[in-house]
């Protein structure tokens, strides 16, 4: 995945001891703390149906490790592993589905060499390993083919300059900076991560005439869990290891996903392409660890403006500095990276079991490629579940069971790129996606914490909540709870928004219902290793997930889901919660609008006309499902139910960013992660281009009133 799940708001009970290792783990499983309670009436453990019953029965945690074990073991880098991908479609097969690979020819970059050295006014200066410890304990971090620290897609190149600290990159920082009379242009630009996707911090530096960037981790992410704290870090406790690096993409994810030389277009071998310098940056970028950073930081102390005065969000952290702006006369850094560029092969593994009615189609898949060898959470936890998840549905379909719907299992390839394996798979079926598509449900990474967080569109939202409440939870020290009991106490029972980073942007952005689902890391947590070469099956099986039973949670949950919109007489979608969503994103928009003063010049009363039109149909829809009877009934339901979401992307895509076409959601275009919701509208009311957001508010009316008209029975 290509998002590190934020903590949640939600403050929880300090704890009360210290400990290492697995007593740490120990002592957070099973004190009951945090103030959960049972929330459902239903006898413990729920009630299953008799197709249930086998579904949840054959999952195993003990088969669960074994999948992870496997894949973690080897090097699963996007485009370089096909046998692992046929071993998967080897799983599926076995299992019972038709079983294939679909290959794509598409751009990746792969790190060769870097290098970095700063220089101190002092005369003194400091070269850093840029690596990460291998250590005795973890037998991945020193295999010999592991991965080097890098940024996909930063393209070869060199800078030595002075340096400028930028915050956490995104747009408000540098013109906090310009305000300031910091300059950073000529300037290498040191960013913090977190907050915008590290693609757009890079975009950000560059608009401003940076000539190259330097991204770190700030143990200011890491909540009460830190070695200043008094926690021991991975391997020995559950803080960050000191020369932790994240990696990751520097595409700009917010201007369009998939291969960057072919938009739009499925990227055969023989496929025109077209310019990816649109979304590709054009200075060079490396990660590096908190205590290489640390250093850095410390030489521009006393020099330009200080982080207090700078007075923006998560501008000052927790390493030992004042956070200062600089430039520091005399001190510079001096870098380089080189990488190699390929247009190579990847390959999805897809799985397929034939429904009795062909022309509805349910897809599950998560993707296959991590940045290192291991890949334990991310993308590991939800392949180990993928596998099992297909071995429950072989099991079933040994009893003679077929779904009523197609079900497709896919493992995508080159997802943290630009979620490309599941994008071109997506543009190369879209005609038969878009007539045949149901929902898609992604699972990337299913564990790296224990709180359940879900994100969904508002169709699915019942589906998803009686799929949690049939699961027992047997985390958080309590026994007796289920999923929906845990997710419920930690989240109100609020369903995350779909922004971008992972696979399901493609379908969400042709109008597929979908939903994207896991557990994360919560305030109390171990520290979870996103995109570190300690992300791996011995963090996972002494830290994440001891006995895989969150693994096995979350693929239970996601196994009733998949066999409900697969099975039930009628697709289990509530329309008019869309109705209810959609009038809350206008409310925020009302908001918005207001705060902007703009009230009298954006009219947003054609938008509540709409939903007040689409709330008409849904409701009308609802009440003859009420009373369908026949199988005449439910397929006219189940087409309307299959299609209506299609209009929602009627209208074209968002200025610039024509890829992304839901008029209620998308990534916003200076966060790359985090969704904005009326995106064409809020996004030009910002910028003040009210006759623009006049024209977005006529589109997503159109666009809603199109949706309507396919749902009304
Ligand atoms: C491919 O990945 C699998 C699973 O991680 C591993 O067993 C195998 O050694 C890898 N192959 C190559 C060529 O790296
Ligand atoms: C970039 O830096 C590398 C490593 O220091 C060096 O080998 C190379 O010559 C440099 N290239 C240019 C164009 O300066
Ligand atoms: C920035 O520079 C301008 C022009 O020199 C000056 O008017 C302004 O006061 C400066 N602002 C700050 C915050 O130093
Ligand atoms: C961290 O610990 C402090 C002091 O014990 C507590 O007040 C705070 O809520 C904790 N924060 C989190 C995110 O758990
Ligand atoms: C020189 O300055 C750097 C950056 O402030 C500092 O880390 C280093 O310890 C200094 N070296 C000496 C010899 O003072
Ligand atoms: C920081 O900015 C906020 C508004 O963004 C303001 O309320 C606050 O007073 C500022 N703090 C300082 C120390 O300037
Ligand atoms: C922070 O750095 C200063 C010098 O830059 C040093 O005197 C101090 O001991 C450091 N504090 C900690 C907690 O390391
Ligand atoms: C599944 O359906 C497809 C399309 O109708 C057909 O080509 C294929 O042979 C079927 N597979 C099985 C195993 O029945
Ligand atoms: C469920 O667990 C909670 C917390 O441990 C406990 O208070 C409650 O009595 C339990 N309920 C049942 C029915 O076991
Ligand atoms: C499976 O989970 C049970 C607890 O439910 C635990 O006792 C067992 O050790 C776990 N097995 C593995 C392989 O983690
Ligand atoms: C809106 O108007 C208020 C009151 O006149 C003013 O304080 C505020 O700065 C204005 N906001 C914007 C974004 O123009
Ligand atoms: C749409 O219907 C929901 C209830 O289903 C209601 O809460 C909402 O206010 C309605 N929105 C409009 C614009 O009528
Ligand atoms: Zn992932």
């Amino acid at each position: 995945m290509m998002l590190t799940k934020v903590l949640p708001i939600l403050s929880l009970h300090a704890l009360s001891v210290l400990a290492c290792g697995r007593e740490y783990v120990h002592s957070r499983i099973f004190d009951p703390h945090l103030g959960l309670q049972k929330r459902q009436e239903t006898p413990f453990p729920p009630a299953l149906e008799p197709n249930e019953a086998i579904l949840l029965n054959s999952f195993d945690n003990a088969t669960i490790e074994s999948w992870s074990y496997y894949y973690t073991h080897g090097l699963t880098l996007a485009g370089t592993n096909k046998s692992v991908a046929q071993w998967t479609a080897d799983r599926f097969t076995e299992f019972g589905f038709t079983a294939s690979l679909a290959e794509y020819y598409v751009y990746l970059s792969y790190p060769v060499s870097h290098s970095l050295t700063a220089t101190f006014a002092n005369g003194s200066s400091f070269t850093p390993l840029l690596e990460e410890e291998p250590l005795p304990e973890d037998d991945v971090t020193s295999y010999p083919n592991r991965v080097p620290t890098f940024n996909g897609y930063s393209p070869t190149g060199n800078a030595s300059a002075e340096y400028v600290y930028v915050g956490r990159g995104q747009k408000v920082d540098f013109e906090r900076l310009e305000a300031l009379n910091v300059s950073v242009e000529g300037k290498i630009a040191l960013a913090r991560y977190g907050g915008p996707f590290r693609g757009l911090k890079v975009k950000n530096a560059e608009d401003y005439g940076a000539i190259g960037v330097i991204l770190f981790t700030d143990t200011d992410d890491d909540g009460n869990i830190t070695e200043a704290n008094g926690y021991a870090a991975y391997p020995h406790g559950p803080a960050r290891n000191p020369t932790y690096v994240q990696r990751g993409s520097v595409e700009f994810v917010s201007t369009y996903s998939g291969d960057p030389e072919t938009p739009g277009y499925a990227s055969k071998f023989d496929s025109p392409r077209s310019d990816r310098s649109v979304v590709l940056p054009r200075i060079p970028s490396l990660p590096i660890s908190w205590k290489d950073a640390q250093p850095l930081l410390q030489a521009l102390d006393g020099h330009g403006v200080d982080g207090e005065t700078v007075n923006r969000t998560k501008w000052l952290g927790k390493l030992n500095a004042t956070y200062s702006t600089g430039p520091a006369p005399g001190t510079t850094i001096s870098f380089s990276n080189v990488a190699r560029d390929e247009v190579t092969w990847i390959w999805d593994s897809i799985g397929i079991i034939n429904g009795t009615e062909q022309d509805e189609i349910i897809i599950l898949g998560n993707h296959r490629d991590a940045w290192i060898i291991g890949g334990g959470s991310d993308p590991h936890s939800g392949t180990a579940v993928l596998i099992e998840l297909a071995k429950a549905f072989g099991a079933l379909l040994k009893t003679g069971w077929r779904p009523k719907r197609t079900i497709i299992f896919a493992s995508w390839d080159a997802e943290e790129y630009a979620s490309i394996g599941s994008t071109e798979w997506v543009e190369e079926y879209v005609p038969w996606l878009s007539g045949a598509a149901v929902a898609y449900l992604n699972c990337d990474q299913s564990v790296s914490g224990l709180d359940p967080d879900i994100s969904a569109t508002p169709e699915l939202h019942d589906a998803v909540t009686a799929s949690l409440k049939k699961v027992v939870y047997p985390y958080h020290g309590y026994s007796n709870l289920t999923l929906y009991d845990v997710w419920y106490g930690l989240t109100e029972g609020e369903y995350g928004v779909l922004g971008a980073g992972s696979d399901y942007v493609a379908f969400v952005h042709n109008g597929i219902p979908s939903i994207d689902t896991g557990a994360g890391q919560g305030p109390r947590d171990p520290i979870y290793h996103y995109h570190s070469t300690y992300d791996t099956f011995h963090w996972m099986s002494t830290y994440g997930d001891p006995f895989f039973v969150a693994h096995k949670a979350i693929g239970q949950h996601l196994a009733l889901l998949v066999y409900h919109l697969s099975s039930d007489d009628i697709i289990p979608f509530n329309v008019e919660n869309y109705g209810v969503q959609l009038t809350s994103y206008l409310n925020d928009l009302a908001d918005l609008v207001d705060s902007e003063n703009a009230t009298s010049s954006v009219d947003l009363s054609p938008l509540e006309a709409a939903i007040a039109t689409f709330n008409t149909s849904a409701t009308a829809l609802t009440s003859f499902i009420s009373v369908a009877a026949t199988e005449a009934d439910y397929k006219a339901a189940n087409t309307k139910l299959r299609d209506f979401s299609r209009g929602f992307v009627s209208q074209g895509g968002l200025p610039g960013r024509e890829f992304y076409k839901h008029v209620a959601f998308a990534p916003g275009l200076d966060t790359g992660y985090a969704p904005v919701t009326f995106p064409g509208i809020w996004e030009a009311t910002e910028g003040g281009n009210l006759s623009l957001a006049n024209q977005w508010v006529q589109k997503s009316a159109k666009a809603i009133e199109a949706a309507a008209r396919i749902l009304a029975p």
